[in-house]
């Protein structure tokens, strides 16, 4: 998979770079790299944002700077390119970000990922350029640029290799392996810590009850849920 991140700040993702399931995803031959608006912009003083049409705070990152961005990465009219691949705005309204779209993300060769910042885009990006509007919750962060590690993060650990245990990834919190439900609990040594024992079945090597345990335990931790996780964006609806 190749990904490219579309920001004024690629420094930001350097703590991200050396994270193990990162510099594993890279080795076996995956790429993220980055486009800095700012290098494309066709305005002087590496202008990227203006004050927004009819008044408001903040700033508003320009069209004609990204669509620069787009076309010198790609030397293509960004409106073209939506057809080949996902380009996808994080934005705070975006699609929520959920295990199933994370694995939708995955089976993709290519994803392009658009950073916003300060009020965000001049919405004819993302009427225009742009497939998808991503978000990872619901509230605002000052740019995109977090949300951007965060669907790296949760897409790259997907990707065959990256883990270094391929079970991890299939039986984990939200797979289908486990119906959707949150992941069972762990444990590992001591036994005993204060008087907090392990669950016995896990200490009995019993293959077959540890994994009708683990399975009770995550249909459980799904039972009880709370109420707001599988609502819809917005709220509860009437
Ligand atoms: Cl993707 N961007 C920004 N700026 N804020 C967010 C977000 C994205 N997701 C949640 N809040």
């Amino acid at each position: 998979m190749e990904i490219d991140v579309f920001t004024l700040f690629p420094d930001a993702f350097g703590w991200f770079e050396r994270q193990r399931h990162v510099t594993n995803a890279i080795a076996r031959g995956h790429r993220l790299g980055y486009v800095n608006y700012r290098d494309h912009t066709p305005l002087n003083a590496g202008q990227v944002d203006d004050m927004p049409f009819g008044g408001g705070a903040g700033m508003v990152l320009r069209v004609d700077v990204v669509e620069a961005a787009l076309r010198a990465r790609y030397g293509v009219d960004p409106v073209s390119l939506a057809a080949d691949r996902r380009v996808i705005a994080l934005t705070p309204s975006g699609r929520l970000l959920d295990d199933s779209f994370v694995d939708e993300l995955a089976r993709e060769q290519q994803l392009t990922l658009l950073c916003g910042r300060y009020e965000g885009f001049d919405q004819r990006v993302l009427d225009h350029f742009v497939s998808d509007e991503l978000s990872i919750g619901r509230y605002v962060l000052a740019g995109g640029e977090l949300a951007a590690m965060v669907v790296c993060d949760a897409v790259l650990r997907k990707l065959p290799g990256s883990l270094g245990h391929e079970h991890s990834v299939l039986e984990e919190s939200f797979s289908q392996a486990l119906e959707g439900a949150p992941e069972y609990p762990h444990y590992t040594r001591p036994a005993e810590h204060r008087g907090w024992e392990v669950p016995e079945v896990l200490l009995s090597g019993h293959h077959a009850k540890i994994r009708q345990w683990r399975r009770d335990q995550s249909r459980a931790r799904a039972a009880s849920a709370q109420p707001g996780d599988t609502e819809p964006p917005g709220g509860p609806l009437p």
